[in-house]
């Protein structure tokens, strides 16, 4: 295995830790708010701290993106880091939610870890060498049809001034041509599913890099298709991601683009 990808799985395994330490006390947890509908918590600062000082220890020119710190150092390894994807879904005590981490070299992105504590499930990649899930080979569905297709998706959900009103007609859409929707409520987890197959295809508008980054990944060495909702490759950028094995990301793409604003919402 590939040192970063090992320092990166030692990391997200151990915030799993403090997230799942803290499980026992939501109600005395300190939360405050970033925005309308966005959350923070004393665990997602503290896992994130972890994660970081984790990596640092072994690579300290190491640069890093995390989204409660921001960005910090400067250097061709950028760490990517969601300490606690999935927020609102751990303060509910909704057992849905997940560490994510990837790092890239010279902005493309090399290794993934997608960590889910609550089934300790280990999800990882490394660029040409494939995704595993707890170490054995995963490959996204081989799902043919839409119609047959479970698809995830998130909510924009942080205010008026969100891409509501472009969504719902997209969730409309997928609802009348699909198996089935799927809001689980941890980006990070959703890419992971469409990874492993759970999920035949996702799509989600509004995200950040670090929701994004690892399952990106993972979704790719399990041999599937990662673009926003026009079809381009600059999602991590733009935070819009569309997602599937070929077949389903075309399909969704057929369905979903004509359905976007010629100017962004
Ligand atoms: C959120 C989750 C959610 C997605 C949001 C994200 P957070 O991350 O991934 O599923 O719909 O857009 O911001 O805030 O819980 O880390
Ligand atoms: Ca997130
Ligand atoms: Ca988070």
């Amino acid at each position: 295995m590939h040192p970063l990808l090992n320092i990166g799985i030692r990391a997200a395994r151990r915030a799993g830790d403090i997230i799942i330490r803290n499980i026992n006390r939501l109600d005395s947890i300190k939360v405050s708010t970033k925005g309308r509908n966005d959350f923070v918590s004393e665990v997602d600062r503290q896992a994130e701290a972890d994660i970081i000082e984790t990596i640092r220890r072994s690579y300290p020119e190491h640069a890093f993106l995390a989204e409660e710190r921001g960005s910090e150092g400067s250097s061709e390894f950028v760490w990517i880091i969601d300490p606690l994807d999935g927020t609102t879904n751990y303060l509910h005590g909704f057992p849905v939610f997940a560490v994510s981490i990837a790092v890239a070299y010279r902005d493309r992105l090399e290794h993934a870890v997608v960590y889910d504590p609550m089934r300790q499930e280990l999800f990882t990649a490394s660029r040409g060498v494939g995704a595993q899930l707890d170490g054995r080979r995963i490959r996204v569905s081989g799902q043919r049809n839409l119609d047959s297709a479970l698809i995830g998706t998130g909510f924009p959900f942080r205010g008026k001034e969100t891409w509501l009103d472009t969504y719902m007609p997209m969730l409309k859409a997928v609802i009348a041509s699909t198996a089935g929707v799927r809001r689980p409520g941890a980006a990070s987890l959703d890419l992971a599913s469409v990874a492993a197959g759970r999920l035949d295809g996702f799509w989600e508008l509004g995200l950040q890099p670090w929701d994004m980054a690892a399952g990106s990944l993972l979704i790719q060495e399990a041999g599937g298709i990662v673009t926003s909702l026009s079809g381009a490759d600059d999602y991590l950028r733009c935070g819009q991601i569309l997602t599937g094995n070929a077949r389903i990301h075309d399909a969704l793409s057929a369905l979903l683009s004509p359905l976007l604003p010629t100017e962004p919402a």
